[in-house]
């Protein structure tokens, strides 16, 4: 067989962040995609129009290419952030555990998702900020419940202080390669 170094296949995998401005998409994916510091700012500069990382990953054998799209979650940009939902493999759908908005505003996020990128696609509900415990407005089990009953993964996270950002890809990258 091949040996180790030899060409072996490598997938091209889109991933669109989604959710509510100020949530953290921005600091999310760049706490995964830029290791090293500063990898986390506390000054928020909302993201403009549309964005986009690449991530090399080895999963098993196999060589992804993850290609992260960072949406403007700002309503002036929603017309143009969901046109990016198209043709996405995989979505990170998130909010901020202080924000109630941003949660109840999870079920509108999933409709957009559905309606341009179809049923058949993977999804991860991201529970952001879990640092800031004191100021919590959304109890945990909201967040599972809500996933639960989507049957989607669920985290909490933190992009401040790195919980559980690399597990919450890694999951959702895993779950988009057993269908293929
Ligand atoms: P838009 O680009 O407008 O859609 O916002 P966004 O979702 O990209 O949010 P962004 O990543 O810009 O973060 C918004 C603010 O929240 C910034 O001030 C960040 O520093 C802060 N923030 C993001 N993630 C965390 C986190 O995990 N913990 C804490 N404490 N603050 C965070
Ligand atoms: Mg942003």
């Amino acid at each position: 067989g091949l040996g180790q170094g030899a060409a072996r296949k490598s997938l091209l995998v889109k991933i669109v962040m989604a959710g509510e401005s100020c949530v953290g998409k921005t600091s999310i994916v760049r706490r995964y995609t830029e290791p090293g510091s500063p990898a986390f700012s506390s000054s928020y500069l909302a993201t403009i129009g549309i964005d986009f990382k690449v991530k090399p990953v080895t999963f098993n054998d196999t060589r992804v290419k993850l290609q992260i799209w960072d949406t403007a979650g700002q309503e002036r940009f929603h017309t143009l952030s969901t046109s990016y939902f198209r043709g996405a493999q995989g979505f990170v759908l998130v909010y901020d555990i202080t924000n109630l908005d941003s949660f109840q505003g999870i079920a509108s996020w999933m409709k957009d998702i559905y309606e341009k990128a179809g049923d058949e696609v993977d999804i991860i509900l991201l529970g952001n900020k879990c640092d800031k415990e004191t100021e919590r407005v959304v109890p945990k089990h909201k967040g599972e419940k809500l996933a639960w009953e989507h049957g989607i993964p669920f985290f909490e996270t933190s992009a401040k202080d790195n919980v559980n950002i690399e597990d919450a890809f890694s999951t959702l990258t895993k779950e988009i390669l057993e269908k293929k």
